[in-house]
């Protein structure tokens, strides 16, 4: 645990939830009961959504039903066009997300209702339309024109769909794509979903929650880790530059850190780095590129920062965005797409959460002490810096 028990929120049971177990010392995920190995590559991202929701695997009927629901709500209401038209081209993708949401709730006249009816309807309103928001602001910062959806396509295959301007992908991409939605869509107390369940629990409307949520997901040391990991193993550039980059990793002066390692609750590896590193693996032989450069440097850092002292006593090992990154960037996507793709599929888990809360009568408002030091106390030799 950290030297600074007011840092970090370290070993706090923030929540008591039904949804998924993050078992960091034996490296398991389990949604609902079944292990993430179980899940992904044998479910696709809808039935995930309705596991994480209604706590079960869905049967034909259900999952149709709920596949026809996420079709019904995908269009997005022309205000939230043209807002998301109208922003400098250059915006942050996260950011434009977090804005296109946060909208969403403006148009949303039933934003405020609470009903369970009403709770129900808006959860999978926002799981149909983050994707919609994602791909378009992608699809105008490129300067192209926006896409109808298509009805007959699932959540990846659509999404796919539409980011490539209505040329329907191929099967392989929208398996992978599929796949890295199962494996993003829940993972217990997380940062971003803490954050969105603060939000909940002072009963504010969903669209609020999500918008927390996405600001959260935002930074480097959480869901922007993939982008960051990428733009890492693309500056090392040659797996001659591994040792120094790994010293780098080491020396306390040194802020730099091997993106894409280390977990705050897996001391072992990732079990979606795993199913990652394979896909990344299968992703890069379908397109030719097996021996890519960037992979190999992926590859060579981990094994020797797996048998680097500093790394094996920190239990440091490669997380999910290790090697999302690489596999998402041979899928052909810009890394800047990367966390808002990670966005989409964790809108899953955020929504379940927040149902979840919205639904315990028992519900507290989250609220924190902390440790107050005032001025006036402050000894001579001690400035603000020691606080
Ligand atoms: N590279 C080098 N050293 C590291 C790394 C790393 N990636 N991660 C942790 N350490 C070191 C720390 O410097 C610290 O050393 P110390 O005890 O000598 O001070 C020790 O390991 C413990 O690390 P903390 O930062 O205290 O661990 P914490 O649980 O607070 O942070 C985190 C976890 C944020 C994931 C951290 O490991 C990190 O910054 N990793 C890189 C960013 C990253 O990959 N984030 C994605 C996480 S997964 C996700 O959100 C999808």
């Amino acid at each position: 645990m950290s030297s600074d028990a007011t840092k970090g929120l370290e070993g706090i049971v923030a929540a008591k939830t039904y949804l998924s177990d993050v078992r960091g010392d034996v490296g398991e995920l389990i949604y609902r009961g079944y292990d993430i190995n179980q899940l992904a590559g044998n479910i696709g991202y809808e039935e995930t959504v309705y596991l994480l929701h209604y706590g079960k695997l869905p049967n034909q009927s259900e999952l149709s039903a709920l596949k026809t629901k996420l079709v019904s709500y995908r269009q997005l209401p022309q205000g939230v066009i043209d807002l998301i038209q109208s922003l400098p081209k250059d915006t942050v993708p996260m950011n434009a997300l977090r804005t296109g949401i946060s909208a969403l709730g403006c148009f949303d006249s039933s934003s405020e209702d609470n009903s369970p009816e009403s709770l129900q309807e808006k959860a999978l309103k926002i799981i149909a339309q983050i994707p919609i928001v994602t791909a378009y602001f992608h699809l105008y910062r490129q300067g192209r024109p926006l896409v109808e959806s298509r009805p007959d396509l699932n959540e990846a295959a659509n999404f796919l769909y539409l980011i490539n301007g209505g040329t329907e992908a191929e099967k392989d991409s929208v398996d992978t794509l599929d796949m890295c939605y199962v494996l993003h869509a829940d993972h217990g107390m997380n940062a971003s979903t803490f954050a969105s369940r603060v939000t909940v629990a002072t009963l504010s409307d969903i669209y609020s929650a999500v918008t927390s949520a996405i600001g959260t997901l935002k930074g480097p040391l959480h869901g922007g880790a993939n982008e960051a990991a990428l733009n890492m193993l693309r500056e090392i550039g040659d797996v001659k530059n591994i040792p120094k980059f790994i010293e780098k990793a080491k020396d306390k002066n040194d802020p730099f850190k091997l993106m894409g390692f280390g977990h705050r609750v897996y001391k072992n590896y990732d079990p979606r780095a795993k199913v990652m590193q394979k896909t990344c693996h299968e992703v890069l032989a379908e397109i030719g590129k097996k021996d890519d450069k960037i992979l190999q440097v992926a590859l060579e850092l981990e094994k020797i920062a797996l048998k680097d002292d500093y790394f094996i006593e920190k239990k440091l090992y490669p997380n999910i965005d290790f090697y999302s990154g690489i596999t998402l960037n041979a899928m052909g996507f810009p890394s800047t797409m990367f966390t808002p793709l990670f966005a989409v599929a964790r809108t899953a888990g955020w929504i379940a959460h927040w149902k979840e809360m919205y639904l315990d009568p028992k519900n507290r408002i989250g609220r924190p002490r902390q440790l107050s030091v005032s001025y006036t106390h402050l000894r001579a030799h001690e400035t603000e810096a020691d606080l």
